[in-house]
């Protein structure tokens, strides 16, 4: 006889939180969004915490290494998409690592026997006036000089004048040596009154620019995600097939911690892949494991050394695998009994699995409700997509801008890995669609947005901390009619009134 649940399978949409006393020294300022990302000990410390309990999903739409600096220096993780070759995957992973806050790569390059014409044509493709002259025009050629916009002037300067004519020569130029910090750097932008300094390596190549502006934009992230020598803090997919490959790839490319990226992690090859894992590299190599749904399929990957769980099948916003397979669990429900599972583990061990909720997450508030009822932090998908920095192209449709976003099981990705059932090798069906998200502008600017309203929302539950409110939230269940309730009703609104939007 098949085994039944006794609870419908409900999802974060139909609870909501009830407030407790909110003490007076309890304010969106004072809360804590600092998280656990790896197994530890009770009261110790474990090695990787998050300062934002966001991580961006392990996704082609999603988690490139642009998404992983952004999200990084806000404070939260990313895990750099494997649905791609092992080399590409791991150069992402390394770009992250080799990222300098304030140090940017020259992406405007002239050589010295271009003309203003071409300076012109450059600087309105990419819109910066301040451009390296190098040897070969590269990013890394030899310097010869830097040319900005105060070195011609439009109504006088021939289109053809040479660049070697018009730029500032490599003897006039003040510039750093490549390792110096960011401080050294503003103190010569400082000095000399520069607006840009060039690095360079012994040889005379070029490796960075720094702006002066950048240094106030550095002061602006103080959540900012970094290992012990102040690289971003990064993470990266891998399957239950390649991963003999790809693991050392990505942890000799300086990966931070790895997550096995499955839409069905109860299975013996994902036990083996971690297993695999940690007993080539023990702690030295921490990875998560997932997806899963319940408490079983919890201890089956705790128990094979997962350094954290990933909870959710079949709740994302591209995900059709419900509808394919009849496979999933409302998401509240499997987040619930999978932290219950995890207490159970701690008070048996004394061992703190840290678990993450994974997809379905449409409002704010259901970031809260989560956390709440015992993820340590959530993975998005069609939050991040909608971003700039999200490699989907941007679009215009309809009259509005839209940024691609399409599944890891739609025919475009083609990750055949992360629905593997053993077997044959490629995707049979899809078990997700390829799409359009709103547009939404600057990952920064939204994120603080709805870190805003997560703090609001647990100085109301009167928590300071994610872990305060996982223990003393409390939380109700909602009839279909009070859910109506809590919408706009009964009122015509206003022409051009916006509804507030989700997540
Ligand atoms: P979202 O935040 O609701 O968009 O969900 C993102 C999550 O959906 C990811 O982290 C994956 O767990 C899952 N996912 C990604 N691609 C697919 C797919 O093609 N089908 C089903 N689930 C997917």
């Amino acid at each position: 006889m098949a085994f039944f649940f006794d609870e419908p399978s409900r999802t974060f949409s139909e609870y909501l939180l009830v407030p407790n006393l909110t003490r007076r020294g309890c304010t969106p300022d004072v809360v804590s969004l600092k998280t656990p990302l790896v197994r530890h000990a009770k009261g110790t410390e474990p090695a990787i915490r998050l300062n934002v309990p966001f991580a961006s999903a392990i996704m082609q739409a999603v988690s490139d290494d642009a998404m992983a600096v952004a999200l990084a220096r806000q404070g939260g993780i990313s895990f750099i998409f494997c649905s791609q070759p092992v080399e590409a995957q791991a150069e992402m992973v390394a770009r992250v690592k080799r990222f300098k806050a304030g140090f940017v790569a020259s992406d405007s390059n002239m050589r010295p026997d271009h003309t203003l014409r071409d300076v012109l044509a450059l600087r309105d493709c990419t819109g910066h006036t301040t451009m390296a002259v190098t040897d070969d025009g590269s990013p890394t050629g030899r310097l010869l000089g830097i040319l900005t916009s105060r070195d011609y002037r439009l109504s006088t300067t021939p289109p053809d004048a040479r660049v070697r004519d018009l730029m500032t020569p490599f003897a006039d130029l003040v510039y750093g040596r490549e390792g110096m910090g960011l401080s050294e750097a503003n103190d010569l932008i400082w000095e000399h009154k520069l607006n840009c300094l060039p690095v360079i390596t012994k040889d005379q190549r070029l490796v960075h620019l720094v702006f002066r502006k950048d240094y106030a934009e550095h002061k602006e992230h103080p959540d900012e995600l970094v290992d012990r020598d102040k690289r971003l803090v990064v993470g990266a997919g891998i399957n239950t097939r390649d991963f003999e490959q790809r693991v050392p790839a990505l942890v000799e490319a300086g990966a931070d911690v790895l997550c096995v990226d499955s839409s069905d992690g109860f299975t013996e090859w994902q036990r083996d892949t971690i297993r695999w894992i940690k007993d080539r590299y023990g702690d030295s190599v921490r990875v998560g494991g997932g997806n899963v749904v319940d408490a079983e399929g919890f201890r089956f990957l705790v128990d094979a050394g997962a350094d954290f769980v990933k909870v959710g099948i079949g709740g994302g916003s591209i995900c059709i695998t419900r509808e394919q397979k009849g496979i999933g669990r409302g998401q509240a429900s499997a987040v619930i009994e999978v932290a219950r599972a995890r207490a159970a583990h701690l008070e048996a061990t004394g061992v703190y699995v840290p678990i993450c909720s994974d997809g379905g997450i449409v409002h704010d508030y259901h970031v809260v409700l989560a956390l709440a009822m015992g993820a340590d932090f959530v993975m998005m998908g069609r939050f991040f997509a909608r971003f700039d920095e999200a490699p989907g192209r941007r679009l215009r449709v309809g009259g509005s801008f839209v940024k691609e976003y399409w599944g890891e099981g739609s025919n475009r990705a083609r990750n055949w890995q992360r629905y593997d059932a053993g077997g044959e090798t490629g995707l049979a069906f899809e078990e997700g669609v390829d799409g359009y998200v709103p547009y939404a502008g600057a990952l920064k600017d939204h994120l603080s947005l709805t870190i805003g309203k997560i703090r609001s929302t647990m100085v109301s539950c009167g928590a300071v901390s994610i872990a305060e409110l996982a223990a003393t939230a409390r939380i109700t269940l909602a009839s279909a009619i009070s859910i109506r309730e809590g919408g706009v009703h009964d009122i015509t609104l206003k022409e051009n009134e916006m509804l507030p939007g989700g997540a």
